[in-house]
Protein backbone atom coordinates (compact mmCIF):
# COMPACT_ATOMS: atom_id res chain seq x y z
CA UNK A 1 0.00 0.00 0.00
CA UNK A 2 2.34 2.24 0.87
CA UNK A 3 4.44 2.09 -2.50
CA UNK A 4 0.84 2.74 -4.19
CA UNK A 5 0.54 6.21 -1.96
CA UNK A 6 4.04 7.16 -3.12
CA UNK A 7 2.82 6.41 -6.31
CA UNK A 8 0.09 8.59 -5.64
CA UNK A 9 1.92 11.44 -4.51
CA UNK A 10 4.63 11.61 -6.95
CA UNK A 11 1.79 11.54 -9.86
CA UNK A 12 0.11 14.72 -7.54
CA UNK A 13 3.49 16.68 -7.40
CA UNK A 14 4.48 16.05 -10.58
CA UNK A 15 0.89 17.43 -11.89
CA UNK A 16 1.77 20.63 -9.40
CA UNK A 17 5.04 21.40 -11.19
CA UNK A 18 3.24 22.15 -14.44
CA UNK A 19 5.66 22.27 -17.41
CA UNK A 20 8.73 22.55 -14.68
CA UNK A 21 10.71 24.92 -12.73
CA UNK A 22 12.73 26.86 -15.92
CA UNK A 23 9.02 27.87 -17.20
CA UNK A 24 7.43 28.53 -13.79
CA UNK A 25 10.53 31.48 -13.33
CA UNK A 26 9.80 32.37 -16.72
CA UNK A 27 6.27 33.37 -16.05
CA UNK A 28 7.21 34.82 -13.14
CA UNK A 29 9.86 36.78 -15.42
CA UNK A 30 6.90 37.89 -17.23
CA UNK A 31 5.12 39.37 -14.06
CA UNK A 32 2.28 36.76 -13.74
CA UNK A 33 1.67 34.17 -11.49
CA UNK A 34 0.97 30.49 -12.75
CA UNK A 35 -2.16 28.91 -12.99
CA UNK A 36 -1.92 27.09 -9.65
CA UNK A 37 -1.27 30.70 -7.94
CA UNK A 38 -3.99 32.59 -8.82
CA UNK A 39 -6.23 29.51 -7.83
CA UNK A 40 -4.69 29.80 -4.12
CA UNK A 41 -5.60 33.43 -3.77
CA UNK A 42 -8.97 33.38 -5.89
CA UNK A 43 -10.33 30.87 -3.53
CA UNK A 44 -10.88 30.92 0.26
CA UNK A 45 -8.62 29.26 2.19
CA UNK A 46 -8.58 25.49 1.47
CA UNK A 47 -11.68 25.21 0.20
CA UNK A 48 -10.87 24.63 -3.89
CA UNK A 49 -11.57 21.41 -4.89
CA UNK A 50 -9.60 19.93 -8.10
CA UNK A 51 -11.03 17.80 -10.75
CA UNK A 52 -9.02 16.02 -13.42
CA UNK A 53 -5.53 16.56 -12.47
CA UNK A 54 -3.95 13.56 -13.74
CA UNK A 55 -5.52 14.21 -17.47
CA UNK A 56 -3.35 14.06 -19.83
CA UNK A 57 -2.89 15.00 -23.54
CA UNK A 58 -3.95 12.76 -26.12
CA UNK A 59 -2.32 13.60 -29.15
CA UNK A 60 0.65 12.03 -30.01
CA UNK A 61 1.63 14.15 -32.97
CA UNK A 62 5.01 16.02 -33.56
CA UNK A 63 6.21 14.13 -30.33
CA UNK A 64 3.05 15.40 -27.98
CA UNK A 65 3.57 11.66 -26.38
CA UNK A 66 6.67 12.77 -25.04
CA UNK A 67 5.91 15.54 -22.97
CA UNK A 68 2.68 13.61 -21.33
CA UNK A 69 2.22 16.54 -18.75
CA UNK A 70 0.03 15.89 -16.29
CA UNK A 71 -3.74 18.55 -15.98
CA UNK A 72 -3.22 19.24 -19.76
CA UNK A 73 -2.37 22.69 -19.37
CA UNK A 74 -5.77 23.98 -17.13
CA UNK A 75 -6.75 23.62 -13.80
CA UNK A 76 -10.09 23.27 -13.34
CA UNK A 77 -12.60 22.67 -9.78
CA UNK A 78 -14.84 24.43 -7.91
CA UNK A 79 -14.29 26.04 -4.46
CA UNK A 80 -15.69 28.61 -1.47
CA UNK A 81 -15.52 32.60 -2.73
CA UNK A 82 -16.46 34.51 0.47
CA UNK A 83 -18.65 31.12 1.54
CA UNK A 84 -20.47 30.77 -1.66
CA UNK A 85 -20.08 28.21 -4.42
CA UNK A 86 -17.70 28.99 -7.58
CA UNK A 87 -16.48 26.76 -10.09
CA UNK A 88 -13.23 28.15 -12.03
CA UNK A 89 -10.89 26.89 -14.65
CA UNK A 90 -7.11 28.50 -14.62
CA UNK A 91 -4.94 28.09 -17.78
CA UNK A 92 -1.50 26.87 -16.93
CA UNK A 93 0.76 28.52 -19.48
CA UNK A 94 3.58 26.84 -18.76
CA UNK A 95 2.12 23.97 -20.06
CA UNK A 96 2.36 24.11 -23.97
CA UNK A 97 1.59 27.48 -23.44
CA UNK A 98 -1.65 26.79 -22.12
CA UNK A 99 -2.98 25.80 -25.31
CA UNK A 100 -6.43 24.61 -25.90
CA UNK A 101 -6.67 20.66 -26.88
CA UNK A 102 -9.46 18.04 -26.65
CA UNK A 103 -8.47 16.76 -23.10
CA UNK A 104 -7.83 20.61 -21.79
CA UNK A 105 -11.52 21.57 -23.45
CA UNK A 106 -13.12 18.55 -22.02
CA UNK A 107 -12.41 19.78 -18.63
CA UNK A 108 -13.70 23.40 -19.02
CA UNK A 109 -16.36 22.10 -20.32
CA UNK A 110 -16.87 19.39 -17.36
CA UNK A 111 -17.02 22.34 -15.10
CA UNK A 112 -19.03 24.27 -17.08
CA UNK A 113 -21.63 21.67 -17.05
CA UNK A 114 -21.64 21.21 -13.19
CA UNK A 115 -21.80 25.04 -12.98
CA UNK A 116 -24.99 24.92 -14.96
CA UNK A 117 -26.76 21.65 -13.19
CA UNK A 118 -25.81 23.41 -9.72
CA UNK A 119 -26.83 26.91 -10.25
CA UNK A 120 -23.50 28.55 -9.71
CA UNK A 121 -20.76 31.07 -11.16
CA UNK A 122 -17.82 29.91 -13.66
CA UNK A 123 -15.08 32.15 -13.40
CA UNK A 124 -11.96 31.97 -16.04
CA UNK A 125 -8.95 32.52 -15.82
CA UNK A 126 -7.26 32.78 -19.28
CA UNK A 127 -3.72 32.24 -20.12
CA UNK A 128 -3.06 30.55 -23.22
CA UNK A 129 -1.68 30.70 -26.71
CA UNK A 130 -4.77 29.40 -28.43
CA UNK A 131 -5.79 25.98 -30.21
CA UNK A 132 -3.00 23.28 -30.00
CA UNK A 133 -1.57 23.89 -32.92
CA UNK A 134 -0.45 20.22 -32.71
CA UNK A 135 -4.31 19.13 -32.26
CA UNK A 136 -5.45 20.44 -35.40
CA UNK A 137 -9.27 20.50 -35.73
CA UNK A 138 -10.01 18.79 -32.46
CA UNK A 139 -8.78 21.89 -30.36
CA UNK A 140 -11.13 23.56 -32.92
CA UNK A 141 -13.98 21.70 -31.76
CA UNK A 142 -13.01 21.99 -28.53
CA UNK A 143 -13.33 25.71 -28.32
CA UNK A 144 -16.71 25.49 -30.30
CA UNK A 145 -17.85 23.17 -27.22
CA UNK A 146 -17.03 25.84 -24.69
CA UNK A 147 -18.48 28.92 -26.74
CA UNK A 148 -21.94 26.75 -26.99
CA UNK A 149 -22.02 26.15 -22.80
CA UNK A 150 -21.08 29.86 -22.77
CA UNK A 151 -23.90 30.80 -24.89
CA UNK A 152 -26.52 28.78 -23.08
CA UNK A 153 -25.05 29.36 -19.75
CA UNK A 154 -25.44 33.38 -20.39
CA UNK A 155 -28.14 34.62 -17.96
CA UNK A 156 -28.53 31.64 -15.83
CA UNK A 157 -25.58 31.82 -14.36
CA UNK A 158 -22.86 34.52 -13.88
CA UNK A 159 -19.63 34.16 -16.07
CA UNK A 160 -16.32 36.10 -15.97
CA UNK A 161 -13.83 36.06 -17.57
CA UNK A 162 -9.52 37.30 -16.53
CA UNK A 163 -7.08 37.78 -19.37
CA UNK A 164 -3.92 36.99 -17.50
CA UNK A 165 -1.76 36.69 -20.84
CA UNK A 166 -2.31 35.96 -24.24
CA UNK A 167 -5.63 35.84 -25.41
CA UNK A 168 -6.29 35.43 -29.58
CA UNK A 169 -7.35 34.12 -32.51
CA UNK A 170 -10.63 32.54 -32.21
CA UNK A 171 -10.00 32.00 -28.21
CA UNK A 172 -11.03 35.39 -28.10
CA UNK A 173 -14.89 34.41 -28.46
CA UNK A 174 -15.24 32.58 -25.22
CA UNK A 175 -14.21 35.54 -23.22
CA UNK A 176 -16.71 37.84 -25.27
CA UNK A 177 -20.00 35.91 -24.84
CA UNK A 178 -18.99 36.02 -20.84
CA UNK A 179 -20.77 38.78 -19.04
CA UNK A 180 -17.81 40.50 -17.31
CA UNK A 181 -14.29 40.57 -18.62
CA UNK A 182 -10.96 41.90 -16.57
CA UNK A 183 -7.60 42.45 -18.19
CA UNK A 184 -4.19 42.98 -16.62
CA UNK A 185 -2.34 46.19 -17.72
CA UNK A 186 0.77 45.52 -19.63
CA UNK A 187 1.05 41.33 -19.66
CA UNK A 188 -2.79 40.77 -21.06
CA UNK A 189 -3.66 41.09 -24.49
CA UNK A 190 -6.91 39.98 -26.75
CA UNK A 191 -7.29 39.98 -30.52
CA UNK A 192 -8.72 37.95 -33.07
CA UNK A 193 -5.51 38.96 -35.40
CA UNK A 194 -1.92 39.96 -34.06
CA UNK A 195 0.34 42.55 -34.80
CA UNK A 196 2.29 40.69 -37.94
CA UNK A 197 -0.94 39.37 -39.89
CA UNK A 198 -2.23 43.29 -39.20
CA UNK A 199 0.77 44.84 -40.60
CA UNK A 200 0.77 42.26 -43.47
CA UNK A 201 -2.76 42.96 -44.29
CA UNK A 202 -3.13 46.49 -43.45
CA UNK A 203 0.77 47.94 -43.10
CA UNK A 204 -0.18 49.27 -39.79
CA UNK A 205 2.81 49.01 -37.28
CA UNK A 206 1.27 48.32 -34.00
CA UNK A 207 2.42 46.61 -30.77
CA UNK A 208 0.28 44.23 -29.24
CA UNK A 209 0.01 46.48 -26.25
CA UNK A 210 -1.93 48.93 -27.87
CA UNK A 211 -3.50 46.63 -30.76
CA UNK A 212 -5.19 44.53 -27.92
CA UNK A 213 -4.08 45.92 -24.02
CA UNK A 214 -6.03 46.14 -21.32
CA UNK A 215 -6.36 49.97 -21.76
CA UNK A 216 -7.42 49.82 -24.81
CA UNK A 217 -9.77 47.45 -24.84
CA UNK A 218 -10.87 49.53 -21.80
CA UNK A 219 -10.95 52.51 -22.93
CA UNK A 220 -10.98 52.35 -26.52
CA UNK A 221 -13.07 48.90 -27.59
CA UNK A 222 -14.75 48.57 -24.29
CA UNK A 223 -14.37 44.84 -24.80
CA UNK A 224 -13.11 44.63 -21.56
CA UNK A 225 -14.97 46.13 -18.42
CA UNK A 226 -11.69 46.45 -16.18
CA UNK A 227 -7.90 47.26 -16.34
CA UNK A 228 -6.08 46.46 -13.34
CA UNK A 229 -2.80 47.09 -12.47
CA UNK A 230 -2.05 43.62 -11.18
CA UNK A 231 -3.32 39.90 -11.06
CA UNK A 232 -4.07 40.16 -7.17
CA UNK A 233 -6.45 43.14 -7.83
CA UNK A 234 -7.87 41.56 -10.60
CA UNK A 235 -8.93 38.76 -8.58
CA UNK A 236 -9.99 40.67 -5.95
CA UNK A 237 -11.86 42.51 -8.30
CA UNK A 238 -13.75 39.15 -9.36
CA UNK A 239 -14.85 38.35 -5.94
CA UNK A 240 -15.82 42.31 -5.39
CA UNK A 241 -18.07 41.19 -8.39
CA UNK A 242 -19.74 38.31 -7.13
CA UNK A 243 -20.56 39.77 -3.57
CA UNK A 244 -22.67 41.68 -5.85
CA UNK A 245 -24.67 39.09 -8.08
CA UNK A 246 -26.68 36.29 -7.19
CA UNK A 247 -25.26 32.62 -7.88
CA UNK A 248 -27.54 32.04 -10.92
CA UNK A 249 -30.65 33.34 -12.23
CA UNK A 250 -33.48 32.09 -9.65
CA UNK A 251 -31.39 33.17 -7.08
CA UNK A 252 -31.51 36.38 -5.14
CA UNK A 253 -28.15 38.63 -4.85
CA UNK A 254 -26.85 38.47 -1.14
CA UNK A 255 -28.06 41.32 1.28
CA UNK A 256 -25.64 42.63 3.62
CA UNK A 257 -27.26 43.50 6.75
CA UNK A 258 -28.02 46.99 7.47
CA UNK A 259 -30.10 48.76 10.24
CA UNK A 260 -31.59 51.74 8.70
CA UNK A 261 -32.02 55.05 10.99
CA UNK A 262 -31.44 58.76 9.50
CA UNK A 263 -31.23 58.63 5.87
CA UNK A 264 -30.65 62.09 4.93
CA UNK A 265 -27.64 63.07 2.76
CA UNK A 266 -27.38 66.73 2.97
CA UNK A 267 -24.57 66.69 0.83
CA UNK A 268 -27.06 65.64 -1.98
CA UNK A 269 -28.53 69.27 -2.16
CA UNK A 270 -25.22 70.91 -2.70
CA UNK A 271 -24.27 69.22 -6.09
CA UNK A 272 -26.50 70.99 -9.11
CA UNK A 273 -24.83 74.11 -10.19
CA UNK A 274 -27.11 77.34 -10.26
CA UNK A 275 -26.37 77.42 -14.24
CA UNK A 276 -28.11 74.74 -15.85
CA UNK A 277 -25.44 74.71 -18.41
CA UNK A 278 -22.76 74.00 -16.18
CA UNK A 279 -21.61 70.17 -15.13
CA UNK A 280 -20.94 68.28 -12.60
CA UNK A 281 -19.85 64.56 -11.56
CA UNK A 282 -22.84 62.76 -11.34
CA UNK A 283 -20.63 59.94 -9.48
CA UNK A 284 -20.87 62.58 -6.52
CA UNK A 285 -25.22 61.80 -6.74
CA UNK A 286 -23.64 58.15 -6.91
CA UNK A 287 -21.99 58.23 -3.95
CA UNK A 288 -23.87 60.81 -1.71
CA UNK A 289 -26.77 58.20 -2.11
CA UNK A 290 -25.76 54.80 -2.20
CA UNK A 291 -24.15 53.05 1.58
CA UNK A 292 -20.61 53.96 1.99
CA UNK A 293 -17.91 52.67 -0.29
CA UNK A 294 -20.25 50.44 -1.85
CA UNK A 295 -20.04 51.52 -5.51
CA UNK A 296 -18.14 49.38 -8.43
CA UNK A 297 -17.76 51.39 -11.40
CA UNK A 298 -17.80 49.13 -14.64
CA UNK A 299 -16.67 49.96 -18.18
CA UNK A 300 -15.59 53.11 -15.96
CA UNK A 301 -13.09 54.66 -19.02
CA UNK A 302 -15.27 53.32 -21.81
CA UNK A 303 -18.20 56.19 -22.94
CA UNK A 304 -17.60 58.01 -20.08
CA UNK A 305 -20.55 60.12 -20.48
CA UNK A 306 -22.10 57.56 -18.93
CA UNK A 307 -21.82 55.57 -15.69
CA UNK A 308 -22.65 51.85 -14.76
CA UNK A 309 -21.98 49.97 -11.93
CA UNK A 310 -23.16 47.91 -8.68
CA UNK A 311 -23.91 49.47 -5.50
CA UNK A 312 -25.43 48.80 -1.83
CA UNK A 313 -28.52 50.89 -0.80
CA UNK A 314 -29.28 49.85 2.65
CA UNK A 315 -27.62 46.37 2.43
CA UNK A 316 -29.45 45.86 -0.99
CA UNK A 317 -27.58 44.98 -4.02
CA UNK A 318 -28.35 47.01 -7.01
CA UNK A 319 -27.11 48.20 -10.12
CA UNK A 320 -27.15 51.92 -11.40
CA UNK A 321 -27.18 53.92 -14.91
CA UNK A 322 -26.46 57.72 -14.73
CA UNK A 323 -25.89 59.86 -16.88
CA UNK A 324 -22.63 61.95 -16.28
CA UNK A 325 -23.12 65.49 -17.27
CA UNK A 326 -19.38 65.85 -16.59
CA UNK A 327 -18.10 64.66 -20.11
CA UNK A 328 -19.97 65.37 -23.00
CA UNK A 329 -22.84 66.81 -20.72
CA UNK A 330 -24.41 63.63 -20.33
CA UNK A 331 -25.31 63.33 -24.09
CA UNK A 332 -26.38 59.62 -24.99
CA UNK A 333 -24.42 58.22 -28.17
CA UNK A 334 -23.78 54.88 -29.86
CA UNK A 335 -21.05 53.21 -27.32
CA UNK A 336 -23.07 54.67 -24.26
CA UNK A 337 -25.97 53.56 -25.25
CA UNK A 338 -24.50 50.10 -25.79
CA UNK A 339 -23.14 50.15 -22.78
CA UNK A 340 -26.01 51.12 -20.36
CA UNK A 341 -28.18 48.44 -22.50
CA UNK A 342 -25.60 45.64 -21.87
CA UNK A 343 -25.27 46.54 -18.14
CA UNK A 344 -29.31 46.63 -18.00
CA UNK A 345 -29.61 43.08 -19.30
CA UNK A 346 -27.06 41.67 -17.26
CA UNK A 347 -28.73 43.22 -13.87
CA UNK A 348 -32.21 41.95 -15.52
CA UNK A 349 -30.95 38.40 -16.05
CA UNK A 350 -29.50 38.23 -12.37
CA UNK A 351 -32.78 39.73 -10.43
CA UNK A 352 -30.98 42.96 -9.53
CA UNK A 353 -32.61 46.09 -9.32
CA UNK A 354 -31.97 49.05 -11.32
CA UNK A 355 -31.60 52.71 -10.35
CA UNK A 356 -31.25 55.05 -13.00
CA UNK A 357 -30.09 58.95 -12.20
CA UNK A 358 -31.16 61.01 -15.05
CA UNK A 359 -29.15 64.34 -16.61
CA UNK A 360 -29.41 64.33 -20.38
CA UNK A 361 -29.60 66.49 -22.71
CA UNK A 362 -30.83 64.57 -25.59
CA UNK A 363 -28.64 62.22 -28.45
CA UNK A 364 -25.39 63.10 -29.96
CA UNK A 365 -26.01 64.91 -33.15
CA UNK A 366 -24.02 64.21 -35.89
CA UNK A 367 -22.90 62.62 -39.23
CA UNK A 368 -20.41 60.13 -36.72
CA UNK A 369 -23.12 59.39 -34.85
CA UNK A 370 -26.19 58.96 -37.64
CA UNK A 371 -23.48 56.77 -40.25
CA UNK A 372 -22.61 54.43 -36.70
CA UNK A 373 -26.26 53.91 -36.41
CA UNK A 374 -27.31 55.59 -33.14
CA UNK A 375 -30.29 54.93 -34.39
CA UNK A 376 -30.11 51.02 -33.81
CA UNK A 377 -28.03 51.39 -31.52
CA UNK A 378 -29.70 53.40 -28.74
CA UNK A 379 -32.78 51.37 -29.49
CA UNK A 380 -30.78 48.65 -27.88
CA UNK A 381 -30.72 50.83 -24.38
CA UNK A 382 -34.58 51.64 -25.16
CA UNK A 383 -35.12 47.89 -25.59
CA UNK A 384 -33.15 46.59 -22.85
CA UNK A 385 -34.84 49.01 -19.98
CA UNK A 386 -38.29 48.49 -21.89
CA UNK A 387 -37.79 44.40 -21.15
CA UNK A 388 -36.29 44.68 -18.18
CA UNK A 389 -38.54 43.37 -15.17
CA UNK A 390 -36.16 43.76 -11.90
CA UNK A 391 -37.48 46.69 -9.76
CA UNK A 392 -36.69 50.27 -11.51
CA UNK A 393 -36.39 53.49 -10.32
CA UNK A 394 -35.60 57.01 -11.90
CA UNK A 395 -34.23 59.71 -10.35
CA UNK A 396 -34.13 62.95 -12.52
CA UNK A 397 -31.67 65.34 -11.48
CA UNK A 398 -31.58 67.90 -14.09
CA UNK A 399 -32.55 67.21 -17.64
CA UNK A 400 -34.85 64.72 -19.12
CA UNK A 401 -35.21 66.29 -22.84
CA UNK A 402 -36.41 64.74 -26.41
CA UNK A 403 -36.14 60.84 -26.64
CA UNK A 404 -33.55 60.22 -23.96
CA UNK A 405 -35.97 61.26 -21.54
CA UNK A 406 -38.51 58.64 -23.14
CA UNK A 407 -35.16 55.92 -22.78
CA UNK A 408 -33.98 56.78 -19.39
CA UNK A 409 -36.17 54.35 -17.45
CA UNK A 410 -39.24 56.16 -18.24
CA UNK A 411 -42.46 55.70 -16.74
CA UNK A 412 -44.11 55.04 -20.33
CA UNK A 413 -41.25 51.97 -20.42
CA UNK A 414 -41.98 50.33 -17.42
CA UNK A 415 -40.02 52.20 -14.55
CA UNK A 416 -41.74 51.60 -11.28
CA UNK A 417 -41.36 54.73 -9.45
CA UNK A 418 -40.56 57.85 -11.16
CA UNK A 419 -38.46 60.55 -8.86
CA UNK A 420 -37.59 64.48 -9.85
CA UNK A 421 -35.44 67.00 -8.15
CA UNK A 422 -36.81 70.35 -8.16
CA UNK A 423 -34.06 71.10 -10.20
CA UNK A 424 -35.11 68.93 -12.90
CA UNK A 425 -36.44 70.08 -16.61
CA UNK A 426 -38.53 67.78 -18.52
CA UNK A 427 -39.82 68.68 -22.00
CA UNK A 428 -38.79 68.43 -25.59
CA UNK A 429 -35.59 70.26 -25.59
CA UNK A 430 -33.75 73.21 -23.75
CA UNK A 431 -35.33 76.25 -23.85
CA UNK A 432 -32.86 77.99 -26.19
CA UNK A 433 -33.41 75.75 -28.80
CA UNK A 434 -36.95 75.72 -28.49
CA UNK A 435 -37.40 79.54 -28.61
CA UNK A 436 -35.13 79.96 -31.67
CA UNK A 437 -37.89 77.51 -33.69
CA UNK A 438 -41.11 77.61 -32.68
CA UNK A 439 -40.60 81.74 -32.65
CA UNK A 440 -38.27 82.01 -35.32
CA UNK A 441 -40.12 84.65 -37.22
CA UNK A 442 -41.32 86.25 -34.20
CA UNK A 443 -37.14 86.72 -33.36
CA UNK A 444 -36.13 87.45 -36.45
CA UNK A 445 -38.56 90.64 -37.35
CA UNK A 446 -37.60 91.64 -33.68
CA UNK A 447 -36.13 94.72 -33.78
CA UNK A 448 -33.91 93.68 -30.82
CA UNK A 449 -33.66 89.96 -31.67
CA UNK A 450 -31.53 89.08 -28.75
CA UNK A 451 -33.77 90.80 -26.32
CA UNK A 452 -36.18 88.49 -27.65
CA UNK A 453 -35.00 85.38 -28.00
CA UNK A 454 -34.73 85.98 -24.42
CA UNK A 455 -37.75 86.63 -23.67
CA UNK A 456 -39.06 84.14 -25.35
CA UNK A 457 -36.83 81.69 -23.85
CA UNK A 458 -37.36 82.79 -20.32
CA UNK A 459 -41.40 82.15 -21.21
CA UNK A 460 -41.19 78.81 -22.58
CA UNK A 461 -38.46 77.96 -19.45
CA UNK A 462 -40.85 79.46 -17.46
CA UNK A 463 -43.73 76.67 -19.14
CA UNK A 464 -41.50 73.93 -19.57
CA UNK A 465 -37.77 73.80 -18.00
CA UNK A 466 -39.29 72.04 -14.38
CA UNK A 467 -41.11 68.97 -13.08
CA UNK A 468 -44.21 69.93 -12.68
CA UNK A 469 -46.12 69.07 -15.89
CA UNK A 470 -44.52 65.33 -15.56
CA UNK A 471 -45.50 65.45 -12.22
CA UNK A 472 -49.19 66.71 -12.72
CA UNK A 473 -49.50 64.08 -15.38
CA UNK A 474 -48.32 61.51 -12.89
CA UNK A 475 -44.80 60.28 -14.87
CA UNK A 476 -43.39 61.39 -11.92
CA UNK A 477 -44.45 59.99 -8.84
CA UNK A 478 -42.89 62.52 -6.57
CA UNK A 479 -40.85 65.90 -6.66
CA UNK A 480 -38.26 64.61 -3.76
CA UNK A 481 -35.68 67.55 -2.21
CA UNK A 482 -32.05 66.03 -2.89
CA UNK A 483 -31.43 64.98 0.48
CA UNK A 484 -34.17 62.93 0.95
CA UNK A 485 -33.27 60.66 -2.45
CA UNK A 486 -31.68 57.94 -0.32
CA UNK A 487 -34.39 57.84 1.98
CA UNK A 488 -37.02 57.72 -0.68
CA UNK A 489 -35.30 54.89 -2.99
CA UNK A 490 -34.60 52.91 0.19
CA UNK A 491 -38.40 52.94 0.79
CA UNK A 492 -38.95 52.66 -2.47
CA UNK A 493 -36.92 49.41 -3.65
CA UNK A 494 -38.01 47.57 0.08
CA UNK A 495 -41.40 48.40 -1.70
CA UNK A 496 -40.70 46.58 -4.97
CA UNK A 497 -39.09 43.90 -3.59
CA UNK A 498 -41.31 40.97 -4.01
CA UNK A 499 -41.88 42.94 -7.59
CA UNK A 500 -43.36 40.22 -10.12
CA UNK A 501 -43.46 41.48 -13.86
CA UNK A 502 -43.39 38.64 -17.11
CA UNK A 503 -42.89 39.72 -20.59
CA UNK A 504 -45.47 38.14 -23.17
CA UNK A 505 -44.76 34.53 -23.61
CA UNK A 506 -42.65 34.47 -26.88
CA UNK A 507 -39.31 32.38 -28.30
CA UNK A 508 -36.76 35.25 -27.44
CA UNK A 509 -37.26 38.79 -28.24
CA UNK A 510 -35.05 40.66 -31.12
CA UNK A 511 -33.49 43.10 -29.69
CA UNK A 512 -32.03 45.57 -32.47
CA UNK A 513 -28.10 43.81 -32.52
C1 LIG B 1 0.97 24.60 -29.15
C2 LIG B 1 1.99 26.39 -28.17
C3 LIG B 1 0.98 27.25 -28.65
C4 LIG B 1 -0.07 26.67 -29.42
C5 LIG B 1 2.38 28.41 -27.53
N1 LIG B 1 2.84 27.15 -27.50
N2 LIG B 1 1.25 28.50 -28.23
N3 LIG B 1 1.99 25.08 -28.43
N4 LIG B 1 -0.03 25.36 -29.63
N5 LIG B 1 -1.06 27.40 -29.89
C6 LIG B 1 4.01 26.67 -26.82
C7 LIG B 1 5.29 27.15 -27.48
O1 LIG B 1 5.65 26.29 -28.52
C8 LIG B 1 6.28 27.08 -26.32
O2 LIG B 1 6.66 25.75 -26.13
C9 LIG B 1 5.41 27.45 -25.13
O3 LIG B 1 4.07 27.23 -25.53
C10 LIG B 1 5.58 28.88 -24.72
O4 LIG B 1 5.43 29.68 -25.88
P1 LIG B 1 6.45 30.86 -26.25
O5 LIG B 1 6.26 31.16 -27.68
O6 LIG B 1 7.84 30.46 -25.81
O7 LIG B 1 5.94 32.01 -25.30
P2 LIG B 1 5.89 33.55 -25.58
O8 LIG B 1 7.19 34.00 -26.16
O9 LIG B 1 5.42 34.19 -24.31
O10 LIG B 1 4.79 33.75 -26.71
C11 LIG B 1 3.45 33.44 -26.47
C12 LIG B 1 2.64 33.45 -27.78
C13 LIG B 1 3.29 32.52 -28.79
C14 LIG B 1 2.59 34.87 -28.32
C15 LIG B 1 1.22 33.03 -27.41
O11 LIG B 1 3.57 31.26 -28.17
C16 LIG B 1 2.44 32.30 -29.99
O12 LIG B 1 2.38 33.12 -30.89
N6 LIG B 1 1.81 31.13 -30.03
C17 LIG B 1 0.98 30.73 -31.13
C18 LIG B 1 -0.30 31.48 -31.09
C19 LIG B 1 -1.26 31.00 -32.14
O13 LIG B 1 -1.07 31.26 -33.32
N7 LIG B 1 -2.25 30.24 -31.69
C20 LIG B 1 -3.25 29.71 -32.54
C21 LIG B 1 -4.23 30.84 -32.66
S1 LIG B 1 -5.61 30.41 -33.60
P3 LIG B 1 8.11 25.37 -25.61
O14 LIG B 1 8.08 23.88 -25.55
O15 LIG B 1 9.06 25.91 -26.62
O16 LIG B 1 8.26 26.03 -24.29
C22 LIG B 1 -6.67 29.93 -32.45
C23 LIG B 1 -7.92 29.53 -33.05
C24 LIG B 1 -8.95 29.29 -32.06
O17 LIG B 1 -6.45 29.90 -31.32
C25 LIG B 1 -10.16 29.08 -32.86
C26 LIG B 1 -11.34 28.93 -32.07
C27 LIG B 1 -12.53 28.99 -32.95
Amino acid sequence: MNEKLEKLDSKIAEAKLGGGEKRIESQHKKGKLTARERIELFFDKGSFEEMGMLVTPRSTNFGLDKQKFYGDGVITGYGKVNGRLVYAFSQDFTVLGGSLAEAHAEKIVKIMDLAMQNGAPVIGLNDSGGARIQEGVVSLGGYADIFYRNTLSSGVIPQISAILGPCAGGAVYSPALTDFILMVENTSYMFVTGPSVVKTVTNEDVTSEELGGADTHASKSGVSHFACENEIEALEKIKQLLSYMPSNCEDEAPMMPYTTGDETRDVLSKIIPENPNQPYDMREVISGTVDSESFLEVHKDYAENIVVGFARLAGRSIGIVANQPAVLAGVLDVNSSKKAARFVRFCDCFNIPLLVFEDVPGFLPGTDQEWNAIITNGAKLLYAFSEATVPRVTVITRKAYGGAYDVMNSKHIGADMNYAWPSAEIAVMGAKGAAEIIFRKEIAEADDSAAKLKEKEDEYAELFAHPYNAAARGYIDEIIKPEKTREKLIKAFEMLENKVSSLPKKKHGNIPL
